[in-house]
């Protein structure tokens, strides 16, 4: 048997993980594995793949980013605007199919988010044996309790914030961090609990400037003459629209971004208090998983083999909150799971009097 693992959509910090596992888990099953490098893209090119025996899967538990590459455009794009769905032409799924039998691969991993599964679920409705790996530091697939890489996202952002913290102190200012997360809240809410924020904006809950700025001056009264904010790149005001950084590509998916400045700016205005503004960007998305992550990816490459071992195509492993089971990828995407209004973290961050900007 002849397996292909191919990575898709952003990198995040876990990727490597699962391309081990897989791998291994392979191996162990006197199966080859071949690493698709360049995402979907690669397996159109016939040099374009690396045999991942045991020599090759050296150090790769704790390395971040993808050894094999990955793309989130051209013709494997599947997700366009504000989430949109594109279907792939038929040609490109004939010529994949080629491009897999020269290789002599009889079933694929497909490691991404929404964006790569969708292409998978294309794939598979096609006739493509394919399984699903869900990645993303979003977590904001429905179908499992934690996507991997998530938890490395809150790790850097919850560090970001305790740094933030005492140079806010030290100056008496406010500090807006912007962190990622596209349509979900789930990072800033996570990191905005464990790093002690004061103030969170996420997208599930529309913010007024006023509560924003009631949150700093009730503070001030309280003598604490720092605030630190911390807001998911898609948090919006109430009537006001995402934040988008740069102009709509086409087969891409808007870029978001900017929230933090505008926020900051409109703080500073209507307070007076000095007010800073740090992105965190794209070193949420590099470096070294976390144990639970590295651990996470394990689990689910060896359960992604035996998904192909059972001939159990069309499917993405998941996490049920007490196992890694499988769930139809059909059921999986296009399933935004957002942060719940009455879910725990929002409960707490309210008990303890963290204004969510509401
Ligand atoms: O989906 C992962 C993610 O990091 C989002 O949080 C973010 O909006 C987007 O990808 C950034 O994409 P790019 O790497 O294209 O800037």
């Amino acid at each position: 048997m002849k397996i292909g693992i191919v990575t898709g959509g952003g990198d995040c910090p876990g990727l490597n993980a699962v391309i081990r596992a897989v791998a291994k888990t392979a191996t162990k099953r006197g199966w080859e594995t071949l690493g698709i490098i360049g995402g979907y893209e690669g397996l159109l090119a016939p040099q374009s793949y690396r045999l991942l025996d045991y020599k090759a899967l050296d150090g790769l538990l704790v390395r971040g980013g993808t050894i094999l590459g990955t793309a989130n455009r051209g013709r494997f794009s599947a997700k366009t605007g504000h989430g949109e769905t594109r279907q792939l032409p038929r040609e490109l799924l004939d010529d994949t199919r080629r491009g897999m039998d020269q290789l002599g691969i009889e079933a694929l991993v497909s490691v991404g988010g929404d964006g790569s599964l969708t292409i998978a679920q294309q794939m598979h409705e096609y006739g493509i044996p394919i399984v699903g790996v869900p990645k993303t530091i979003d977590n904001d697939l429905a179908a499992t309790t934690t996507t991997f890489g998530f938890d490395s996202a809150v790790a850097c952002a919850t560090d970001a914030l305790d740094r933030l913290h005492t140079t806010a102190e030290s100056h008496n200012r406010v500090l807006v961090l912007e962190v990622m997360g596209r349509y979900a809240g789930w990072i800033a809410i996570y990191a905005g609990v464990a790093g002690g924020a004061d103030v969170i904006l996420i997208p599930e809950i529309p913010f007024h400037y006023e509560s924003i700025c009631g949150a700093v001056a009730e503070r001030e009264k309280k003598g604490k003459r720092f605030t630190l904010v911390i807001a998911a790149e898609g948090a919006k005001p109430a009537g006001g629209d995402f934040v988008t950084a740069g102009a709509q590509q086409q087969n891409r998916e808007a870029r978001l971004g900017g929230i933090g400045a505008v926020v900051a700016e409109e703080i500073e205005k209507r307070t007076g208090k000095e007010t800073r503004v740090v992105v965190l960007g794209h070193l949420q998305r590099g470096g070294s998983p976390t144990n639970m992550d590295r651990a996470l990816c394990t689990l689910f490459g060896a359960k992604a083999v035996e998904l192909i071992a059972e001939k159990n195509f069309g499917q993405m492993v998941a996490h049920t909150g007490k196992a890694v089971e499988s769930v139809p990828l059909a059921e999986a995407i296009g399933q935004l799971r957002t942060v719940p209004l009455d879910g725990g973290y929002v409960h707490a961050a309210r008990a303890l009097g963290i204004s969510l900007g509401d």
